[in-house]
């Protein structure tokens, strides 16, 4: 393959893209940016600046993208439910795409360090580097996801209901899907997996050989 490699992995909430999107980095020495962690930083910025959650419309400008503290991606309290549900409807907003978009690309075209880079997000392979022609679209089940994700937050220490964490996965699908800008969909392309019934094991498995084949080696 000429030049750097990049790896686009899009997918819906707990499908498994960010455990998948590490071990491809590891395994080709890539620099890693899950995006999400971007979204879910302004959101945590918005909510520390007193922003009302039930406030934000399609219109809305929001400032705080132009001037993301990138700090708050390493913030443990960006992975409640809470900083979640803010990102998504945040994530709907033109103006808060078109900011960090140009934040994903400088990493895509110049990543901190590895031969290249995989992002994973809703809109990578469609929207952040398209040109790239290694792309990934993970999903599993609503009811297989919500369950990954009520196991994570009670191992996590936060007390959390399984019913409201499926309702929250519903509604969060719901917005990421049918957005105006950039909703989440395969990339025209990209490798499908349903990781449903498939440990991570199996699934990287699967996607390497996907690599292999688009690479020719
Ligand atoms: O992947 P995640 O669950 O951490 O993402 C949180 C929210 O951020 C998600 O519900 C939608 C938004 N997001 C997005 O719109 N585009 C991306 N590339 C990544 C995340």
């Amino acid at each position: 393959m000429i030049g750097a490699m990049i790896i686009a992995v899009d997918g819906s909430a707990a499908s498994g893209k960010g455990t998948l999107s590490k071990r491809l980095a590891d395994h080709f020495n890539l620099a890693y940016l899950d995006t999400g962690s971007l979204f879910r930083a302004l959101a945590l910025q918005l909510l520390n600046a007193g922003t009302v959650i039930d406030d934000i419309d399609e219109n809305q400008p929001i400032e705080e993208s132009t001037r993301l503290d990138v700090g708050l991606c390493n913030a443990p309290e960006i992975r409640t439910d809470r900083v979640a549900s803010l990102a998504s409807k945040v994530a709907i907003l033109p103006e808060v795409r078109t900011n960090l978009l140009t934040l994903q690309r400088n990493f895509a075209n110049d990543p901190p360090h590895g031969n290249g880079a995989v992002l994973d997000g809703r809109d990578i392979g469609s929207v952040v580097v398209p040109e790239t022609p290694i792309k990934f679209f993970i999903d599993a089940k609503l009811e297989v996801r919500a369950e990954r994700r009520f196991k994570e937050l009670l191992h996590a220490g936060q007390s959390v209901m399984f019913r409201n964490v499926l309702a929250d996965m519903r509604e969060r699908d719901q917005r990421d899907r049918t957005r105006s800008v950039a909703p989440l969909r395969a990339a025209d392309g990209a490798k499908i997996i349903d990781t449903s019934t498939m440990d991570a094991e199996k699934v990287f498995a699967v996607a390497l050989d996907h690599v292999k084949h688009i690479v020719g080696t």
